[in-house]
């Protein structure tokens, strides 16, 4: 859930760590810290983001040309100065920045406060350092000392750590935690993401679990930390550019990542079908096929399971990855989809294990090259959308459900079905989504600023509308913080229609299709209770008559919806957030990738 950055090499370290920090800051944000060496260890942290530290602390104003860094969000301990990282261990050798969760920290610190040590912080992450100095206090090396305290260590880590006994190189460990780590030309970087030191380096080296890399000036050696033995890797090269990674002219992520959507999907679709054939046939061949994914992934996957079924004839089962493990049976006949944009989504990982030890097969779909799930999978497919910093999911859903849609209408034709018309419709959808664009902003911004103040929002939808209105309802959750709840609009009468009162808003997503005239009775049902009715619909469709606010959309397929009516969703939650002096690129309490279970 953190994130962690080093550097070594010529320059001061500093003001590069100072840098790469704000570049992960998406990540997680409630204290941040770095420590250099000069001669000694120079240590600045606080809680608090990074700007606000920066603006009282001068981080980039510390001497030395290595260092490594963390920002923070809060497991063990609250976030506060003591707690926040890098970690010194009691004697001043060693400094750690850890991403991940030490399971057994209660029994290494109980060990190590019998050694002397002490503990300053209520964090898991002190023991790390601590233990790294125990051995070296015994007379080991720095290298040895991490691998014998690593060996120790249950849970997960990607960790950055540095020594005063061996000021020249920093010593990089990744377990079950994503870390990469960059060549540059007589300096080496660490991070926990890519976009962080996309500045510096597009030469990146993925360190795999169970790995311990020694970073220094000249370069990067790696080794398996058990057994010390050195695992030869070639740099891969990042084709992303620092522009792409930045805002471009919008005043946020999250929006410049909306209007992104079209060519994200474009890219999608150009290179989904080198995998596509292979994850058909890899899906066919099983008896029973489940689709395991969370937040926006998971509805993804429901547009998917929906698409599957009516264009391929062809039945799976969307499961939420933590309820994998209690509502699942998995034998060898099972293939497991996961889904997921960061490829780091622990409940994921922990539900592709779980299917792996069943003997279960394993694909997945991801945005990230390199990332842990894509490292569990017997077969890997990207969609290729490019860095998404916003914490909210919104090109990547976009590319997520290209890529689905692409995969129905491949199993579709491998099963002799007719698909090759909808397929002609997907390649529109570029198109579709930019004309969506184009046409709803003023409209969603007029909304946003009546119902800015709302403190119920209900959202209704049948068939592809229930995945499309439960992707709505997440954005307006996560980043304006109005309670936003979205349910089949036939459920309302089995309870939520006793919440509705007089002017509370309901949102009507109605694409074209079969259920377009069972909506419009769910529409009348809730006005009955004097609801205040925003319908999503085709231009010319009746439903307008029967809604108080209406947002016009182009004529779009029914398979193609989600693509076509999440866009007015996702402008409305983005803009009632900006009316609320809110910011839509640093949702409270929330991570864009969340990596302990
Ligand atoms: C977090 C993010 C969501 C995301 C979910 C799954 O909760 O804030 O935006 O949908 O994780 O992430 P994944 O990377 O697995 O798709």
């Amino acid at each position: 859930m953190c994130g962690i950055v080093g550097y070594v090499g010529k320059k001061k370290a500093a003001p590069i760590l100072l840098d790469s920090l704000k570049r992960l800051e998406y990540r997680e944000y409630d204290s941040a810290g770095i420590a250099t060496i000069d001669g000694h260890f120079h240590v600045k942290k606080e809680k608090g983001k990074i700007a606000e530290i920066d603006k009282t602390l001068d981080l980039a104003d510390m001497p030395g040309e290595i260092g490594i860094a963390h920002t923070r969000w809060a497991t063990h301990g609250v976030p506060s100065k003591k707690n926040a990282h890098p970690h010194l261990d009691s004697f001043g050798k060693v400094a750690v920045v850890h991403n991940g969760i030490i399971e057994n920290y209660v029994e290494l610190r109980n060990f190590l406060k019998k050694q002397k040590h002490f503990f300053t912080s209520d964090t898991d992450t002190e023991v790390i350092p601590n233990l790294i100095s125990y051995f070296i206090r015994k007379g080991k090396g720095f290298e040895s000392s991490v691998r014998e305290a690593v060996k120790k260590l249950r849970g997960s880590f990607a960790l950055g750590i540095v020594s005063v006994v061996e000021p020249d190189k920093i010593l990089v460990v990744r377990k079950d935690s994503p870390l990469v780590i960059g060549v540059g030309n007589g300096e080496t970087f660490l991070a926990s993401d890519i976009p962080a030191i996309l500045p510096y380096t597009k030469k990146v080296v993925v360190l795999e679990d169970g790995e311990l890399a020694i970073l220094a000036k000249g370069g990067v050696v790696v080794k398996k930390f058990e057994t010390g033995k050195i695992v030869r890797k070639r740099p891969v090269a990042i084709t992303w550019t620092v522009e792409m990674a930045e805002k471009t002219g919008y005043p946020h992520f999250t929006l410049k990542e909306i209007f992104q959507q079209p060519d994200a999907v474009q890219d999608t679709l150009r290179a989904a079908p080198e995998e596509l054939k292979n994850l058909a046939k890899f899906l066919l061949k099983a008896k029973r096929v489940y689709l395991v994914a969370c937040g926006t992934s998971n509805h993804a996957a429901l547009v998917a399971k929906y698409a599957l079924a009516k264009l391929a004839d062809f039945p799976t089962e969307a499961v939420i990855s933590s309820e994998f493990q209690e509502s699942c049976r998995v034998d060898r006949d099972t293939a497991v989809l996961a889904i997921s944009q960061s490829g780091e989504t622990a409940d994921t990982l922990k539900a592709i294990k779980i299917a792996k030890s069943h003997g279960a097969k394993v694909a997945c779909l991801t945005n990230v090259v390199g990332s842990s799930i894509t490292r569990e999978s017997d077969l890997v497919c990207y969609i290729f959308a490019g860095p998404e910093i916003s914490v909210v999911a919104t090109k990547t859903f976009a590319a997520q459900v290209s890529f689905l849609l692409l995969l129905a209408s491949k199993i579709a034709e491998l099963k002799g079905l007719n698909s090759k018309e909808f397929e002609k419709d997907l390649n529109a959808a570029p198109k579709i989504i930019r004309s969506v664009l184009s046409e709803v902003e003023p409209k969603v911004k007029s909304l946003a600023k009546k119902y800015k103040n709302s403190r119920h929002i209900y959202l209704i939808g049948r068939g592809l509308g229930y995945p499309i209105v439960l992707e709505g309802a997440l954005k307006l959750k996560e980043i304006t913080y109005v309670h936003s709840e979205a349910l089949p609009a036939g459920e309302l009468k089995h309870g939520t229609l006793a919440l509705i009162e007089k002017g509370t808003p309901v949102i009507a997503v109605v694409p074209l299709g079969e259920s377009r005239a069972r909506m419009v009775s769910n529409i009348e049902e809730v006005k009955a209770r004097g609801a205040t009715v925003i319908a999503i619909a085709s231009k010319d469709d009746e439903v307008k008559k029967h809604a108080e606010e209406f947002v016009s959309l182009p004529k779009i397929e029914e398979l193609l919806s989600p693509l076509g009516y999440i866009v007015p969703m996702q402008l409305l939650a983005y803009h009632i957030t900006v009316e609320r002096g809110q910011d839509p690129d640093r949702p409270r309490s929330l991570a864009k990738s969340v990596t302990v279970e």
